[in-house]
C-alpha cells in the first residue's frame, strides 16, 4: 500500500517537472551541456562536444524530452581529405584547424596568424535568452553567440558579439550571424527573391545541390536584387504541406546568405555581414555586434512558415508592435505631379482625395531647395519659397483642416553635385580622395559613417518635425554606393564604412523617433530597395516598388508576402497606362492595392465622378476589412505565376471575418474560373457572404466553413483583368 502512494507521489511530480520544464522556452542538461530551445512550432537543440567544439544537434518540429538527444562525440576522420570538422555542424565554426566550408568568423592576428578554433567556455540563461561564450584554444579572442526564444512565435534568434580582449589588435575578415543547419539529406529545394528596380521580390525555387549559392548585397543598401531571406524544403512542400525551414537577416547594408551543401549530406546556411571588401579592426577591448539572424520551422508548408514571419513582424519587430495603429489610407503626389509641387496644386489634391476618404496626404519629391528635376537640390533640406511662399505651414494647415495627416518625403542619405551642401561640403561624401566620383540619377553618396554628416542629418530632419505638423516621412534612397571611400578614417579602418554608415542611419532613424514619438516613417529606396528586419525595426510600412502596374504588382506582391507582412507593404492605385503599357479596370488596381497598406498614387484631377463614385466606395470597403487584412493571416490559393486566376484571402485574428480577393488574367475559351477553396476558417461555423459586385456564383445565404473550405467559392469572373471580392462574416 504504502508502496503504491510512492509510486503514485514519484510519478506526479516527475509529471509535474516535465510539464514545467516544457513550458520553458530553454532547458540546459548541465550534466551533459545540451541546450533545448523551444516555441510552440519548433525546436533547437545545441550541444558541446568532449572536445569543447559547440555543436547544432537538431533544427525542427518541436521535441520535449531532452534525454532523447544523443551524446555529443566527436566525429572520426573519414580519410585525410575529410577531416572530422568538416562532418561536426559546429554551431559557429571559426576558420581555422581543418575547416574548408564558409566559416562564421575569420580574422587576421596584427602577427598575421590566421587560426581560429572556438571552444565552449561558459553559458547564461535569462528567461528567454541564452548567451553562449567561445573562446580561442591560444588566445583571448572571445565570441559570444547570443540566442533569442520567441516561445509563441515559432521563431528563434541568432547573433554574435566579437570582442577583442588580447592586448593586440586584430581585424575581422569574416563576421557572421549564424550558421544553420538542415537536417542531413538531399534532393533540399531552395526558395529565396530576386529582382531589381520595378521589378522586386520575384519568388525563385531551386534544387540545392553541392556547392555554394550566394544571396547578397554588394550595393550599400540592402538592394533591389535579393532579398535577406530565405526558404528551405525537402523538394516537396507546398503552400499548404510540407516542412519549411527559414530565416531572415536583419540588415540593411552589404548582407550575404551562403547556402551551402557540402559533400556530406550536409546543408547549410551561413548570413550576416557580406564578407566582400569587408575588413573590421578591434583593438584591445573592442568588439562588434553581428546583425540579428531571425529563423523558424513550419510544419504546415510556405504559407504557414509567411504567416509566423508575419505574426512575428506584427508583434515584435515593427515600433510599438502590438500597439502601433493600422495603417491609414494615404495620398501619395508623385505619379500626379513629378517634381512640379506647388501650394495650389497640392491642395486642389488633397481636397480630392479628403473626400474620398484619404486619411494621411503626402508630399513627394521637389518641395526643397532647386529641386525642379533630378539634377539639383537634393540635400538642401529647406522649403522652396517660389513654390511655398507660406513655408509648409499653410498646405500643412489645410490638409490637417481636411481631416487628414501630413506626410513629407525627403532623402537625407544623398546630395546633388549641385546643391548648397555640396558646394559647402564637398568632402562629406563617400570616395576615393582624387578618383572620380559616380553619380547615379545625378547624386552622391553622403558618407553617413561620419559623425558630422549624421549629425547634419539628424538636424536637418529634426527641425522639419519640430517646426511642422509632419506626421510621416517617406525616407527614399536613390541608389547604391560606389567609391565607398573614407580618407578620414585612414586606410586601416575605412571598410566600416559599411557597418557604421548602417548603424548610423538606424542610429538617426531611433533618435528622431525617440523625440518625436508620434511620428511615422515609411522605407523607400527607390521602391523595395530597403526591406529587411533591420530597418523595419524602426519604420511602419515599406514602398514595396516603384512599379504600381496592378498585374505585375500581383506577383511583386506575391513575392514579397513570402517574408513580410501584408500590413508593411504599401501599395498604391496609379492612373493606366502604367508599366508595359498595360490598362486595367480601376477596380482591379483598388483590389489590388488594397491587399497591403492601400494608399492612392493617382492624379485626381483626371478622375471621373464615376472613378472618384469607385474609390470612394472602395477605400469605404477597405476600412471596414483592414483590420483583417493588415493584422491577421495571409493565405495564398491561387498564384499568379502559375494561373490564370489568382486568389489571396485574409482571416482575422479572431476568425469573425475573411476576405477573398481574386484576379482574372485572360480568360481563354470561355473557361469558367475554378472552384476556390478557403482556407483558415471553422468548419462548424456559418458565415454571411457579401461580394463587391455580384461576381459570386454560389447562394449569397449563410455557408458553413467546412462547405467553403471543401467545396469553395465559385465566381463569375471573365475576359481581361476582371476582378472581385468577397468579405465572410461569421455568424455569431
Ligand atoms: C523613388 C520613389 O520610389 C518614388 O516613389 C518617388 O518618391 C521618387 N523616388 C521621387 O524622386
Amino acid at each position: 500500500m504504502h508502496h503504491w502512494v510512492a509510486v503514485l507521489v514519484i510519478s506526479s511530480l516527475a509529471l509535474v517537472t516535465e510539464s514545467s520544464a516544457n513550458a520553458q522556452s530553454i532547458r540546459y542538461d548541465e550534466a551533459r551541456h545540451i541546450w533545448l530551445l523551444t516555441t510552440k512550432q519548433n525546436s533547437y537543440a545545441i550541444g558541446v562536444d568532449s572536445n569543447g567544439a559547440l555543436r547544432n544537434l537538431y533544427w525542427g518540429a518541436p521535441l520535449w524530452r531532452m534525454d532523447d538527444l544523443p551524446p555529443v562525440l566527436p566525429r572520426r576522420e573519414l580519410s585525410s581529405f575529410d577531416p572530422p570538422q568538416m562532418m561536426e555542424n559546429e554551431e559557429f565554426p571559426g576558420w581555422g584547424g581543418t575547416r574548408y566550408f564558409e566559416p562564421a568568423i575569420k580574422m587576421t592576428r596584427a602577427d598575421g596568424d590566421r587560426d581560429l578554433v572556438l571552444k565552449y567556455a561558459s553559458q547564461k540563461i535569462l528567461g528567454d535568452k541564452l548567451d553562449i561564450d567561445l573562446k580561442d584554444i591560444h588566445d583571448e579572442v572571445d565570441v559570444t553567440l547570443h540566442y533569442t526564444v520567441y516561445p509563441d512565435y515559432g521563431i528563434i534568434s541568432r547573433s554574435a558579439t566579437v570582442r577583442n580582449s588580447t592586448a593586440a589588435p586584430f581585424t575581422l575578415d569574416s563576421a557572421q550571424s549564424a550558421t544553420w543547419y538542415l537536417p542531413p539529406g538531399d534532393g533540399y529545394q531552395l526558395t529565396y527573391l530576386s529582382g531589381r528596380w520595378a521589378a522586386e521580390t520575384q519568388i525563385n525555387r531551386e534544387p540545392i545541390h553541392e556547392g555554394d549559392k550566394v544571396l547578397e548585397s554588394r550595393k550599400g543598401h540592402t538592394s533591389h536584387n535579393f532579398n535577406p531571406w530565405f526558404a528551405i524544403d525537402h523538394g516537396d512542400a507546398a503552400e499548404e504541406s510540407g516542412s519549411v525551414w527559414f530565416g531572415a537577416l536583419a540588415w540593411s547594408g552589404n548582407w550575404r546568405i551562403t547556402v551551402e551543401q557540402t559533400p556530406y549530406r550536409q546543408v547549410r546556411v551561413t548570413g550576416g555581414f557580406n564578407t566582400f571588401d569587408f575588413q573590421y579592426p578591434l583593438n584591445p577591448g573592442e568588439s562588434v555586434d553581428t546583425p540579428e539572424f531571425y529563423a523558424g520551422y513550419a510544419a504546415n508548408g510556405r504559407g504557414a512558415a509567411s504567416r509566423l514571419l508575419h505574426r512575428f513582424e506584427r508583434e515584435q519587430i515593427l515600433p510599438g508592435g502590438l500597439t502601433s495603429r493600422t495603417r491609414p489610407v494615404l495620398y501619395n503626389s508623385w505619379e500626379a505631379t513629378t517634381f512640379n509641387v506647388n501650394e495650389p496644386g497640392q491642395i486642389q489634391l488633397a481636397d480630392k482625395a479628403a473626400k474620398l476618404g484619404v486619411e494621411l496626404f503626402v508630399m513627394d519629391d521637389g518641395w526643397f531647395g532647386k529641386r525642379n528635376n533630378d539634377r539639383a537640390g537634393l540635400g538642401d533640406w529647406v522649403v522652396n519659397p517660389a513654390k511655398f511662399p507660406q513655408g509648409l505651414t499653410g498646405l500643412i494647415k489645410h490638409v490637417n483642416d481636411l481631416g487628414m495627416d501630413f506626410g513629407l518625403w525627403v532623402e537625407p542619405e544623398m546630395v546633388n553635385p549641385d546643391s548648397d551642401l555640396y558646394r559647402r561640403h564637398p568632402d562629406w561624401v563617400m570616395n576615393f580622395a582624387g578618383r572620380p566620383r559616380s553619380e547615379l540619377r545625378n547624386q552622391l553618396v553622403l558618407n553617413l559613417a561620419r559623425d558630422d554628416v549624421k549629425e547634419y542629418i539628424f538636424q536637418s530632419l529634426d527641425k522639419l518635425a519640430s517646426e511642422n505638423n509632419i506626421k510621416y516621412f517617406k525616407w527614399d534612397m536613390n541608389r547604391p554606393f560606389a567609391e565607398p571611400g573614407w580618407p578620414e578614417a585612414g586606410p586601416a579602418n575605412e571598410r566600416k564604412l559599411w557597418i557604421t554608415y548602417v548603424r548610423n542611419l538606424y542610429e538617426i532613424i531611433d533618435r528622431l523617433r525617440r523625440k518625436h514619438p508620434k511620428l511615422e516613417i515609411e522605407s523607400c529606396s527607390g521602391g523595395g530597395g530597403r526591406v529587411d528586419l533591420g530597418i523595419l525595426r524602426r519604420v511602419d510600412e515599406v514602398w514595396t516598388s516603384d512599379n504600381t502596374e496592378a498585374f505585375d504588382r500581383l506577383r511583386i506582391q506575391e513575392g514579397f508576402s513570402q517574408a513580410y507582412a501584408p500590413k508593411i507593404m504599401s501599395a498604391w492605385v496609379t492612373d493606366v497606362p502604367n508599366q508595359n503599357g498595360r490598362s486595367t479596370p480601376l477596380q482591379y488596381r483598388f483590389l489590388v492595392a488594397m491587399q497591403g497598406a492601400l494608399g492612392i498614387g493617382a492624379n485626381l484631377n483626371h478622375w471621373t465622378d464615376h472613378d472618384a463614385a469607385l474609390g470612394t466606395k472602395m477605400i469605404a470597403l477597405y476600412k471596414s476589412i483592414r483590420n483583417t487584412v493588415q493584422l491577421g493571416d495571409l493565405y495564398r490559393l491561387l498564384s499568379p505565376i502559375t494561373n490564370d486566376v489568382t486568389a489571396n484571402q485574409y482571416v482575422s485574428s479572431d476568425g469573425k471575418q475573411a476576405v477573398l480577393f481574386a484576379f482574372r488574367h485572360s480568360q481563354e475559351f470561355n473557361t469558367p474560373a475554378p472552384a476556390i477553396l478557403l482556407h483558415g476558417l471553422d468548419e462548424k461555423a456559418v458565415y454571411r457572404l457579401e461580394s463587391v459586385d455580384g461576381k459570386l456564383i454560389d447562394r449569397q445565404g449563410p455557408l458553413s466553413g467546412a462547405y467553403l473550405m471543401h467545396n469553395g467559392v465559385h465566381l463569375n469572373l471573365r475576359g481581361d483583368f476582371d476582378s472581385t471580392a468577397v468579405v465572410f462574416e461569421r455568424v455569431p
